[in-house]
């Protein structure tokens, strides 16, 4: 009887550490553990032996059904953690596959090219300031030498917010604000939003401009050419065709526009340029003596000129781009171009 209970803990404890599955630890603790079970037979025959030897004999029963059952709880530990580890290495994850490609934001053409003007003028030494996109009347056409029912209103067609209040129709009053709030010398750069009543394929009612002003002793027309000629050169490059033609505005005295030789058609005439092979970029001159009273500036002491520059125009000339409400369409195989 002793040989035969040691005899069944050496098989059990064989079998438990070779089963592979759940499924074979099942089999195996039933076979030895179970109610018709070898170990469970084994206890049932006690009743056969002498009693003298029964009470050892039934120690030994327990002990080998304990020791068994540890066996086998071993075994369904190995068995579980062995699975895990199988499942794992079988979702492997494959890292010379290609990943998943992100889609970065990129700045809108108009954004760049408003940077680029910042940067040129920047680096000539002039300070970016801003201004109001909703303005008074008086900024935007009265104190710029535009009184009402001056026939230089026509110039701009304007939306009106209310009867002394505008949506600014270009940045040249930030000049005034400028100038009122500073003495001579001053060297600024504003750029933003302006708004006009307008839409075809060079026009649209909000669109950029970016507002230069340099005033101080001595200054002449020939500086005003010489830094735009510089400027238009860096944008655009040193073979660009540009032409300086008269022109007039209410605050500037001599007044002229600069026109880029058309990208489009390269000057032979096209529905972009309106067939003249030109396309107008900006409007500029000397700042009338009349502007600089209204700020309590000597106009006998200091000279000083200005300008605004369409950043659109600039933008369409740039990049070839035949229709300025493109940008503004916020079409992404477009944007994505830039
Ligand atoms: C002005 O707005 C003047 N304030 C410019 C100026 C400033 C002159 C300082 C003298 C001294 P103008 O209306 O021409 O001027 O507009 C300037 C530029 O803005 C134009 O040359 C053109 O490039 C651009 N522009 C005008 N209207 C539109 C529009 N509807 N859509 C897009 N660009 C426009
Ligand atoms: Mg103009």
């Amino acid at each position: 009887m002793r040989e035969a209970l040691e005899e069944l803990q050496r098989k059990a404890a064989g079998e438990a550490a070779s089963a592979k599955s759940i499924e074979e630890f099942l089999a195996i603790r039933t076979r030895y553990l179970g109610r018709k079970g070898l170990l469970t037979d084994a206890l049932r025959r006690l009743k056969d032996v002498p009693p003298e030897e029964r009470p050892a004999l039934g120690k030994l029963s327990n002990d080998i059904k304990e020791s068994i059952s540890k066996q086998l709880d071993q075994a369904l530990e190995d068995i579980q953690s062995r699975e895990k580890y199988d499942a794992l290495n079988e979702e492997g994850i494959d890292v010379t596959l290609p990943g998943r490609t992100r889609r970065y934001g990129k700045l809108h053409p108009v954004t760049q090219v408003d940077n680029e003007i910042c940067t040129i003028f920047s680096s000539l030494g002039f300070s970016i300031v801003r201004g109001p996109e909703v303005e008074l009347d008086y900024y935007n056409f009265e104190a710029l030498n535009i009184p009402k029912d001056h026939p230089a209103r026509d110039m701009h067609d304007t939306f009106y917010v209310e009867d002394t209040i505008v949506l600014r129709t270009h940045t040249s009053p930030v000049q005034i604000r400028t100038m009122e709030k500073q003495r001579p010398p001053v060297r600024i750069l504003s750029p933003g939003k302006v708004y006009r009543p307008d839409s075809d394929i060079s026009h649209t009612p909000m669109f950029h401009q970016v507002e230069g002003l340099l005033v101080d002793k001595g200054v002449t027309f020939g500086d005003l050419k010489g830094v735009l000629t510089y400027f238009l050169q860096e944008v655009f490059g040193k073979d660009t065709k540009l032409r300086f033609r008269p022109s007039f505005f209410p605050f500037t005295e001599p007044s002229a526009e600069v026109d880029i030789q058309c990208v489009m058609c390269g000057g032979s005439g096209c529905r972009v340029c309106g067939q003249s092979g030109w396309i107008e970029i900006l409007g500029s001159g000397m700042v009338d003596p009349e502007v600089f009273k209204v700020v309590g500036y000597d106009p006998e002491e200091i000279s000083g000129f200005a300008f605004g520059l369409g950043v659109e125009r600039i933008a369409m000339l740039k990049y070839g781009i035949s229709d300025i409400r493109l940008f503004f369409e916020n079409d992404r195989r477009f944007l994505e171009q830039f």
